[in-house]
């Protein structure tokens, strides 16, 4: 239960969803079975639409975990797109190899290995997509970082926003997740308000935030 949508609305759509085949199917397996936490299926086919919608070709990730929905983004955009993806634990980038190379996605999917404020930093470039799915607590951290690299007219996705409904409910709030809660009510309410961006959220998965860069920060 994500306590974002009712369980009977999510389990309607989820069934309408195609389960992933092949070897996506078994990193899909692997990470229900050892918890990694990875897309809902609605965000990654929601994603699937908005690449071929939008003719995304260069995307940028922040946290890969083991490469889940950076497969699911590099098989929606194509050949030629080009995935740049930031994980800092070793294991899950070692996996996130892995799991690329399995798939023969090393071509279209660059894995950086290191702190996404570090890494944001020193990367270059202008991406149509970045996806926004690393530590919750951060988001507004990243945010100056990431909207550097957007293009205007660019889609910057945030993963989580609404975090199991303790975002918009103090009812549904865990004590020990008070400052995670916090802080991602003070970032839904800066790009929300930010005059550079036009931003909605939306009720799939953990909750998502989509914004539009319309203007240089
Ligand atoms: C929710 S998981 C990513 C799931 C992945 N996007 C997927 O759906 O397949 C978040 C990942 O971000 C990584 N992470 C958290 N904070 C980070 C940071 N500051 N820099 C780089 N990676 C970070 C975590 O280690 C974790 O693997």
């Amino acid at each position: 239960m994500s306590n974002i949508a009712h369980d009977y609305i999510e389990d309607y759509i989820r069934g309408l969803i195609k389960k992933p085949e092949g070897y996506l199917g078994e990193i899909l397996d692997y990470a229900i079975k050892n918890d990694v936490p990875i897309i809902h299926p609605e965000v990654a086919q929601y994603l699937r639409v908005l690449i071929k919608s939008h003719n995304v070709k260069k995307i940028l990730e922040v946290g890969t975990a083991i490469g889940y929905s950076s497969s699911v983004m590099a098989e929606a955009a194509g050949a030629d797109c080009s995935i740049t993806t930031i994980e800092r634990d070793d294991n899950m980038y070692s996996l996130a190899v892995e799991n690329i190379k399995k798939q023969g996605l090393e071509k279209r999917i660059n894995i950086i290995k290191g702190d996404a404020m570090e890494v944001l930093e020193k990367i270059e470039g202008e991406y149509d997509l970045i996806f926004l799915d690393a530590a919750k607590g951060h988001y507004d951290h990243f945010l100056p970082l990431c909207l550097k690299h957007l293009k205007i007219n660019g889609l910057l996705i945030s993963d989580n926003v609404l975090f199991r409904g303790m975002i918009a409910s103090n009812e549904l709030l865990i004590r020990r997740k008070i400052t995670i809660v916090k802080r991602m009510r003070k970032y839904l309410e800066h790009i929300s308000n930010m005059s550079e961006l036009e931003t909605v959220v939306l009720p799939i998965g953990d909750g998502i935030a989509m914004s539009t860069k319309i203007m240089e920060v």
